[in-house]
């Protein structure tokens, strides 16, 4: 379907302009049936799944579909599910139609979500954005300054968020289930699958006809195509295009960590791991972050330390575990002032010791929809609840461990307010990054 002249959007947005107002300032989305017109960017890999889940509601329709790759994998499956959408490889030359859409979902490699979602949200769009965020801090702090300006709607995709299992734990800290909470400490000791090797292989391969490598790479430096070692899913792997482990998992397993403490921003973060190559992300590291206390917390600074690396386990010394308790492979302890409370990474919440919370009852806490609620909040019902006020600092704070984890072994000691860290030239260099000339971040 080609995209048509939109008059209704084109006098909405007159009037908002025409009242000073940012485009989507006060209107909610909606095509002339009521139904969110939705344009999806990387369709294949979590994006399939993305687009799925988004399009499950009948009040969004898929308008267009944008992939760097053709292959049913990709963009085929989708062309096929949604046949009347329209179809790109270049997101810019999709947004340069934007009266066509009213929403982007943006589930690409991470190195391009902040600049797509930022170019969307440029031109009023709300966004759902896969996580992490983004690839560096200051991304992160543009995807939320930017979203409140325009005051968009919008989702980070960290969906065990609403999953009832996550809610449960952040209920049950808030209830005061384990009192205020001392100690957190946070794993994620699965395989790296996509650690193929620790430097860039020599030479290039063809290019499919089917991929668009120009475009896969956008903002990141140009180095030649090589089969399999980033396009799909192994881009993980490399500083260029990803945050590592750390960045994979964090918004996930730190999520109801800050959830449930109502953490800001980290004061001190230390890391220890092996010296990092120009090229590719450790294999282990271990993160301390030092955050500000808050009413959840039983002293005025808490600790959260955080483990990733195949086989990596958190220290169980006090953590008050019995000894036949084994820890799932990823998750968290919160060690509280009257028990600890384990969440794994994905599965029911578990109390300790098991003696005094025996006849505990656990609340239930119910599941919402992460995908059609950012939808149906995106057509005035209801809300987010990892909007990018809340995932772009927790976002924030993942990436700082990743900055840490290039000075193992060095205090790094942050200042929120001003985004920087304080006395550290060589962090601080890391808390952006080069933009590929003609890729640079777009005027928000
Ligand atoms: N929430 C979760 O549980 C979860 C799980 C997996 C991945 N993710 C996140 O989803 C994102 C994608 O990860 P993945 O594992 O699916 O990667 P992938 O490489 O397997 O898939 C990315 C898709 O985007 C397409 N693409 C790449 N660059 C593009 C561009 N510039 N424009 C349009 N399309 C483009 C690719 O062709 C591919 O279809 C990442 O941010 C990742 O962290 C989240």
């Amino acid at each position: 379907m080609a995209f048509e002249f939109d008059r209704r959007h084109f006098l909405r947005v007159s009037a908002a302009g025409a009242a000073g107002l940012a485009i989507g300032r006060t209107v909610r989305a909606k095509d002339a049936n009521g139904k969110l017109r939705l344009a999806a960017i990387g369709t294949g890999g979590k994006g399939q799944d993305d687009l799925q889940n988004i399009s499950s509601s009948p009040r969004v329709e898929v308008v267009a579909l944008c992939n760097i790759d053709d292959t049913k994998p990709h963009l085929g499956w989708a062309a096929e599910a949604f046949p009347k959408a329209e179809r790109f490889s270049d997101y810019r030359k999709l947004l340069d139609k934007a009266n066509a859409f009213d929403a982007v979902s943006v589930s690409t490699p991470d190195h391009m979500h902040a600049p797509i979602a930022l170019a969307a949200m440029s031109l009023g769009k709300h966004v759902f954005c896969q996580k992490p965020l983004t690839h560096t801090v200051h991304e992160a702090r543009l995807m939320r300054e930017t979203a409140k300006k325009h005051n968009l709607v919008t989702q980070m995709g960290n969906q065990i968020q609403s999953h009832h299992a996550y809610r449960t734990a952040v209920k049950l800290v808030h209830d005061g289930a384990i009192g205020k909470v001392r100690e957190v400490r946070s794993w994620q000791a699965g395989n790296m699958r996509w650690m193929l090797a620790a430097t860039r292989p020599p030479g290039s391969d063809p290019v499919p006809p089917s991929l668009k490598w120009d475009l896969w790479l956008g903002a990141a430096p140009e180095r030649p195509y090589k089969n399999e070692r980033y396009h799909p899913f192994n881009w993980r792997a490399w500083q260029d295009f990803s945050t590592g482990q750390l960045g994979d998992f964090g918004c996930h397993i730190l999520d109801p960590v800050f959830m449930a403490l109502e953490l800001t921003a980290p004061t001190s973060i230390e890391a220890d791991a092996p010296p990092l190559n120009n090229d590719t992300w450790a294999l282990h590291s271990k993160v301390e972050y030092q955050f500000p206390g808050t009413k959840r917390t039983a002293g005025e600074t808490i600790m959260v330390t955080w483990y990733d690396g195949e086989g990596h386990m958190p220290d169980r010394d006090g953590l008050g575990l019995p000894d036949s308790y084994e820890l799932p492979q990823s998750g968290s302890a919160l060690v509280g002032e009257k028990g600890t409370l384990v969440v794994p990474h994905v599965a029911e919440p578990q109390l300790f010791p098991e003696e005094k919370f025996k006849d505990y009852k656990v609340p239930i806490v119910e599941e919402i929809n992460h995908y059609t609620s950012w939808a149906h909040a995106c057509l005035g019902d209801g809300t987010t609840h990892s909007n990018f006020g809340y995932a772009g600092p927790l976002t924030e704070a993942v990436i700082l461990g990743a900055i840490a984890i290039r000075f193992p072994k060095e205090q790094l000691l942050w200042d929120a307010e001003a985004c920087q860290f304080t006395h550290h030239a060589d962090a601080n260099a890391h808390v952006t990054k080069e933009y590929r000339q003609g890729w640079e971040l777009p005027t928000v």
